[in-house]
C-alpha cells in the first residue's frame, strides 16, 4: 500500500473510487478546486499515481481493488493515516462497459466480476468508511446509472449491478442515518473519454441532438451534482437518486 503526494489535515477529505480517469477524475478535480483534499482510489496504480501527482498537493492516490475486502480496509486505513479524517465517500469505480454479450453465452465469471466490483465494492467502501464518516457527519454519493431503470439488449450484469447500487443507496441511507447522508447519481450518456480521444473521435451532431438538453453529458455535469449532494446545501436530502442525463429518461421514443 502506497500513498503518493502530500496534503493538509484541516480541509474536508473525500475518497473517490475509480478516480484515475473519466467521471471519477472529473469529480476529484472539481472537489479539489472547491478546497477539498481528495484521495483517488483505483485498481490502475500507474495511471492513478500519475493523475494524483498532476492534480497537485491536495490529491493523493491509493491502489485498491474495490471488490477486495482487505484492500478496501487497508486503503481506507491509509486514507485516515494520510489526512486524519474522512468527510465524503464517492463510490464511482465500476466495470463501466454495459454490454457483455448475449445472455446464453454470458460467462458466469463475468457476471460475478461485474456484481463484485460495481455492487459489492460499493457496500465494502461504505462499510469500512462508515465509522469515520459518522464522526464527521459525512456523506456518501454512489454513482449509479440510468441503466438501473432501462436497458439495451445484452446488458444484464451491468444493469443488475446498478439496480443493486440504487437499492443499496436507500438501505444505507436508513442504516447510517442520521449522521451520514447517502444518495445516488444516475448519469446518462457522459463523454468521459480523455480529451485527446474526444478530439480524435468527436461525437456526432445526432449524438448530441437526441438529448432534450441538446448535448451529451460531461464529467463536470456529474461532478457538479456530486459536489452539491456532498454539501450542507443538500442537508435535507438522503436516500435519493439524482438523474443527470440531459432528460433522456423523460423522453418518449416511440417510432
Ligand atoms: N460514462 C458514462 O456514460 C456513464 C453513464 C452512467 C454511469 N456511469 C458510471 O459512472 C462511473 C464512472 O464511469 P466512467 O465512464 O468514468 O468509467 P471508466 O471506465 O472511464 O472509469 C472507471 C474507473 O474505475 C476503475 N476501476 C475499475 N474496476 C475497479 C476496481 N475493481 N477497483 C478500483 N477501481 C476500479 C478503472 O480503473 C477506471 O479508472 C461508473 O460507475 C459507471 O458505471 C458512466
Amino acid at each position: 500500500m502506497e500513498i503518493a503526494s502530500t496534503g493538509f489535515r484541516d480541509a474536508r477529505v473525500a475518497l473517490v473510487t475509480g478516480g484515475a480517469r473519466g467521471i471519477g477524475l472529473g469529480i476529484a478535480a472539481w472537489l479539489l478546486v472547491e478546497g477539498w483534499k481528495v484521495i483517488l482510489a483505483d485498481v490502475d496504480a500507474p495511471r492513478g499515481q500519475q493523475v494524483a501527482e498532476a492534480l497537485g498537493e491536495g490529491a493523493a492516490f491509493v491502489a485498491m481493488d474495490v471488490a477486495d475486502d482487505r484492500q478496501v480496509a487497508a486503503g481506507v486505513a491509509a486514507t485516515l493515516t494520510r489526512f486524519g479524517r474522512l468527510d465524503a465517500l464517492v463510490c464511482n469505480a465500476a466495470i463501466a462497459t454495459a454490454h457483455s454479450g448475449p445472455l446464453e453465452s454470458l460467462p458466469l465469471a463475468h457476471w460475478q466480476q461485474v456484481i463484485g466490483v460495481n455492487l459489492t465494492g460499493t457496500m465494502l467502501l461504505a462499510r469500512h468508511c462508515a465509522p469515520y464518516l459518522r464522526a464527521r457527519n459525512g456523506a456518501i454519493v454512489n454513482i449509479c446509472s440510468t441503466r438501473a431503470h432501462q436497458s439495451e439488449p445484452d446488458s444484464e450484469a451491468y444493469a443488475a449491478s446498478k439496480g443493486g447500487v440504487l437499492s443499496l443507496t436507500h438501505a444505507l441511507a436508513i442504516s447510517l442515518a442520521p449522521e451520514i447522508r447517502v444518495n445516488a447519481i444516475s448519469p446518462g450518456w457522459i463523454d468521459a473519454r480523455d480529451p485527446h480521444q474526444r478530439r480524435a473521435e468527436p461525437l456526432s451532431e445526432a449524438d448530441h441532438a437526441q438529448h432534450p438538453s441538446g448535448r451529451v453529458g460531461t464529467v463536470e455535469d456529474v461532478a457538479a451534482a456530486t459536489s452539491w449532494l456532498l454539501s450542507p446545501n443538500a442537508g435535507f436530502v438522503t436516500g435519493q437518486e439524482l438523474i443527470v442525463d440531459g432528460g433522456m429518461t423523460r423522453k418518449m421514443i416511440y417510432r
